[in-house]
């Protein structure tokens, strides 16, 4: 039992690695243009808002792709079949990357439209955003579609928000965000 959780653990963070870092690296190299180019929607909110970057964007893509060469690198050179892990590749880092940003802005056009101020929090929907972007864009590759599972998709749904709150909280007290969400 506690074997078969630490496995679906094991499963479901290598799985969604890249993810992570396409969501979490915007926060320390960010910044700049806006997606949006700073226009707005007849309602007077910006489309996206500042907080959503061209840079952030194509740093966060790269980053899940670096760390899907990785992930790659260490299981051509590790035995860990035992685990049954996804076996990673740079497309599957790249469609949850682009996945990632991509639901990650797609909240920002909705918090906008809610009036919801850029940086506000709304909570569990900021935490939730890039795993439902990752999951839905690997979709379109043949290994993630086969080889996902309500299993890891339940734990990442569960756990993401507590693990990202607490990197967010020691981001904020480490000067990296302006606030702890
Ligand atoms: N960031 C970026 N480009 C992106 C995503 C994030 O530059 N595509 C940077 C911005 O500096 C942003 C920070 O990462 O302020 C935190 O990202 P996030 O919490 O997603 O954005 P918020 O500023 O909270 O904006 P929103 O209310 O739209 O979620
Ligand atoms: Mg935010």
């Amino acid at each position: 039992m506690l074997y078969e959780l630490f496995l679906i653990a094991f499963q479901s963070f290598w799985f969604i690695l890249p993810a992570y870092f396409a969501n979490s690296t915007p926060v320390i190299a960010g910044g700049g243009t806006p997606v949006d180019f700073n226009k707005k929607l007849p309602d007077g909110e910006p489309i996206l808002g500042p907080g959503k970057t061209w840079r952030g964007f194509f740093a966060g893509i790269t980053a899940a792709v670096m760390i899907a060469g990785i992930q790659n690198y260490v299981q051509n050179h590790l035995d860990l079949s035992a685990y049954e892990l996804i076996a990673m590749s740079l497309w599957l880092g790249f469609l949850l990357g682009v996945g990632a940003i991509i639901g990650d802005m797609a909240k920002s056009f909705f918090k906008r439209r809610l009036k919801i101020k850029s940086g506000a929090e709304w909570p569990l929907l900021d935490q939730l955003d890039f795993i439902a972007g990752a999951l839905l864009f690997s979709m379109l590759s043949k290994t993630a579609s086969a080889y996902l599972n309500w299993k890891i998709v339940l734990f990442l749904v569960v756990f993401t928000p507590l693990i990202h709150r607490a990197t967010n909280i020691f981001a904020f007290k480490t000067h990296l965000k302006k606030v702890p969400w």
